[in-house]
C-alpha cells in the first residue's frame, strides 16, 4: 500500500513512521509512506499556500491551486482510490474506517491548517474527510499520523501472531481483555490463577468473559453493536 501525504509541516512527520511496526511494515515493502511539502507548488516565489479568506473573518485558508496541482501532478503517476481531507467536522475515524482503508492500494491525505481548505478541493478532489475525534488540533499531521498507523498495521504481513490485530480492542467490537506477565506476584498483587492454569480453553474462555465485562462497564455503545 502507498499513502501519500501533503502537508505544509513535512518535519511533524519524518519521525511517526520510522520505529517499531511502521517501520518493518516500511522495511518489508509493505507500505510505502511519501510526504509531499505544499509549498512546492505555491503560487509565487514566497512559497504562498494560503490566502485571507473572502467574507472576511480572522485566520487563512489554504488555497485552491497548490492543492490541486499537488494531487493532479501526484495522479499522473497512479490512480489514487481514496483523497482524505483530515479534518475535525469529518466522519469518526475508527476501526472500521482502518479496516477499509488497509484494503485500498493508494491513497493520498491532506493536512489541513489555519481555517482549513478552501471548499472547492473538498467537492471536487476530496473522496473522504476523517476526524480523530471531537477536538481541534493545530494541524492535521498528527491526525494523518494516526490514521495512517491504524491502517498500516493492518497490512498482510506488518504484524506476526504475537501481535496480531485479530486480538486487538475493537475488531469485534469488544474491548481487549486485561494482560499479565511475569512475575505471577508483585507486592503482593497476584496474577489471576486461570492464566497461570495452562488449560487454554479456560483461558480463552476467561479472557472472552473479561472483554465483554470491560466492554460492558466502559463502552455500552460498543456492547449494544455487539
Ligand atoms: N485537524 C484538526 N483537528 C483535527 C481532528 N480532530 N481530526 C482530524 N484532523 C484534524
Amino acid at each position: 500500500m502507498r499513502i501519500d501525504i501533503i502537508t505544509v509541516l513535512p518535519e511533524l512527520l519524518e519521525s511517526p513512521f520510522s520505529h517499531s511496526i511502521m517501520k518493518r511494515a516500511r522495511e518489508k515493502g509493505l507500505l510505502q509512506v511519501h510526504v509531499h511539502h505544499l509549498r512546492q507548488w505555491a503560487v509565487n516565489e514566497y512559497g504562498q499556500v494560503d490566502d485571507y479568506q473572502y467574507g472576511g473573518g480572522a485566520g487563512m485558508v489554504m488555497m485552491c491551486e497548490p492543492l490541486a496541482n499537488a494531487i493532479e501532478t501526484l495522479s499522473k503517476d497512479r490512480k489514487y482510490d481514496e483523497i482524505i481531507f483530515m479534518t475535525p467536522d469529518g466522519e469518526r475515524f475508527s476501526q472500521s474506517i482502518a479496516n477499509q482503508l488497509s484494503l485500498k492500494d493508494n491513497i493520498i491525505i491532506i493536512c489541513g491548517h489555519y481555517k482549513g481548505i478552501d471548499e472547492r478541493i473538498r467537492e471536487h478532489f476530496v473522496t473522504r474527510e476523517i476526524s480523530i475525534g471531537d477536538f481541534v488540533l493545530s494541524g492535521g499531521e498528527l491526525a494523518a499520523a494516526i490514521v495512517v498507523d491504524a491502517v498500516g498495521r493492518l497490512l498482510p504481513g506488518v504484524l506476526n501472531d504475537e501481535t496480531s490485530a485479530l486480538t486487538d480492542s475493537f475488531q469485534d467490537n469488544l474491548l481487549a481483555p486485561p494482560v499479565y506477565t511475569r512475575p505471577a506476584d508483585f507486592r503482593g498483587w497476584k496474577v489471576p490463577e486461570i492464566l497461570l492454569s495452562g488449560d487454554p480453553k479456560k483461558v480463552d474462555d476467561w479472557r472472552y468473559e473479561q472483554s465483554l465485562q470491560r466492554t460492558k462497564d466502559r463502552r455500552p455503545d460498543l456492547f449494544d453493536k455487539h
